[in-house]
């Protein structure tokens, strides 16, 4: 790394604050620097503080195998306590403004630095980067961190091509490429004209309407778990699958060292697992984001003490400025558990997944839980909140078949009861539904580790794609 050295091959990572994005694109970063590339993963300066504050993060670039990873961060031009932050509108339109100049003025320094960019890789909700990377003449890439499925949806949205629910029709179904039958409510939901999200929405859009930038798209899925319309969609884009990126290949050299959790992971969850009997322990999570009414924490709660079921349960607190109150558990609940339930802020997910006490994860379906949950031959309780949450159970239930379904369609604005919850809970953790779940999840954990080992279809997906960036970096 010293300055006289030829300098590695330079990937610029660029991601939308979020868990769910940077999980993805750190975890592809790791991947392309222990094949011998330097690295720089960038978000906002208030995600990135908080992100090297909870994972020890320091200045000095990380080695991986032959290659290295490090972090900078940019600004999004909003004080911590602004209240623009409390709208996504104002975000978004705030974060684009700031964040093309501040990327811009990184790749320059960059230069100056002697390590040029040789590509830049976004996320969605961050379309803008590929025009920056364009207007300097840097080729670019998309990380999709959604499945592919939701990618297809978005692509014939944009592209026009299939009729999707609108004001006046607002109840058609979607009958898309190489896809199952999509009721209204099973689209990604930021698509359905009654969205509240429809910013987010757009900003995906503006991804679609960018395509023609990014020489490649990268999508954390593999080849084998959604085969046909991978293979329908490469005609039209140049997609690679490169997943589940959660899975590490090489564990001597992709250690968990360099991580980017939000909040530290309770240290007792794996102890605690430690101590249950096999297959004994429901997994609940909702991802980074979802902030389930108080309702309808106290019906889970409920349910769970109906079925007696041993539970670890993450009740993270809620996103500061958006004013939601911080879950509590109704009242005796926790003494008439006892040591039978966890409750935590948040978990170390990846290991809780791979622990053989638990038996099924009660999750929301975000694509980054789905594919941890895939690759760890886990079963789920689908309980969709929005966004492609909805389109990624209808997979895990109807495709995947490792999933039932508590809900169809997006829950949040409603209440799903003690009984429902309970009738999933028994079904997926006991009888000849459990026991067929379980057996295809285990399929898919198998199929998932042959993607990812040498020579496996992602494998071969991330080293044609490093090929792709030293030919065009010299
Ligand atoms: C967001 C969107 O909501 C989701 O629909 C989209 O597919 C990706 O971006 P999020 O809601 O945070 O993601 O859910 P998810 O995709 O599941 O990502 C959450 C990440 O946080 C996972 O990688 C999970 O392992 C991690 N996590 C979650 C923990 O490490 N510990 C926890 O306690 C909870």
């Amino acid at each position: 790394m010293g300055s006289t050295d030829k300098p590695l091959v330079h990937v610029f990572l660029v991601s939308f604050p979020g868990q769910g994005h940077v999980n993805p694109l750190l975890r592809l970063g790791k991947r392309l620097a222990s094949k011998g590339l330097l690295v720089t993963l960038s978000t906002t300066e208030g995600f990135g503080k908080q992100m090297a504050k909870v994972n020890n993060i320091t200045d000095e670039p990380a080695r991986f195998g032959d290659g290295f990873i490090r972090f900078e961060f940019f600004k999004d031009g909003l004080d911590e306590d602004d209240s623009r932050r409390g709208s996504l509108d104002q975000y978004m339109a705030q974060l684009e403004l700031v964040g093309r100049e501040e990327v811009s003025r990184m790749i320059k320094r960059y230069e100056e630095q002697n390590r040029p960019v040789s590509c830049l890789i976004n996320n969605p909700f961050i379309p803008w980067a590929s025009d920056v990377a364009e207007s300097l003449n840097i080729p670019s890439a998309m990380l999709w961190v959604q499945s592919c499925a939701s990618f297809a949806a978005y692509y014939h949205y944009n592209n026009g091509s299939v009729p999707f629910p609108t004001e006046t029709d607002p109840e058609i179904d979607v009958q898309l490429p190489a896809m199952p039958l999509l009721k209204h409510d099973e689209i990604p939901s930021f698509l359905h004209p009654s969205t509240p999200y429809g910013v987010l929405g757009k900003a995906i859009l503006g991804q679609f309407k960018n395509l023609n930038k990014p020489f490649c798209v990268l999508m954390d899925t593999f080849q084998e778990l959604e085969h046909e319309l991978v293979e329908y969609m490469s005609k039209f884009c140049p997609v690679r699958t490169v997943g589940p990126l959660f899975m590490d290949p090489s564990p001597k050299v992709i250690t968990n060292t360099v991580r980017c959790d939000m909040m530290k992971a309770d240290d007792v969850c794996i102890e605690w697992l430690d101590s249950k009997p096999p297959s004994s322990v429901v997994y609940i999570s909702f991802g980074s984001i979802v902030h389930l009414k108080q309702e309808q924490v106290d019906e889970l709660a409920h349910a769970l003490l109906n079925t007696g079921l041993s539970f670890l349960w993450v009740m993270k607190p809620p996103l500061p400025g958006l004013g939601l109150q911080l879950h509590t558990s109704p009242e005796g609940f926790l003494e008439k558990v006892g040591d039978k339930g966890k409750i935590v802020n948040w978990s170390p997910q990846e290991k809780v997944l791979t622990h053989p006490s638990v038996s099924c994860f009660l999750s929301h379906c975000g694509w980054n839980s789905t594919t941890e949950a895939l690759s760890s031959g886990m079963p789920i309780i689908a309980f969709p909140q929005w966004g492609d949450q909805v389109t990624d159970a209808v997979y895990l239930v109807d495709v995947f078949k490792t999933g039932v379904r508590m809900c169809r369609g997006e829950a949040e604005g409603r209440i799903i009861p003690r009984e429902e919850v309970e009738k999933c809970l028994r079904e997926a953790t006991g009888g000849p539904k459990a026991v067929e779940m379980k057996e295809n999840a285990l399929k898919w954990k198998e199929a998932a580790e042959a993607a990812v080992a040498d020579g496996g279809s992602s494998d071969r997906n991330i080293q044609d794609f490093i090929d792709e960036v030293k030919r065009r970096s010299t």
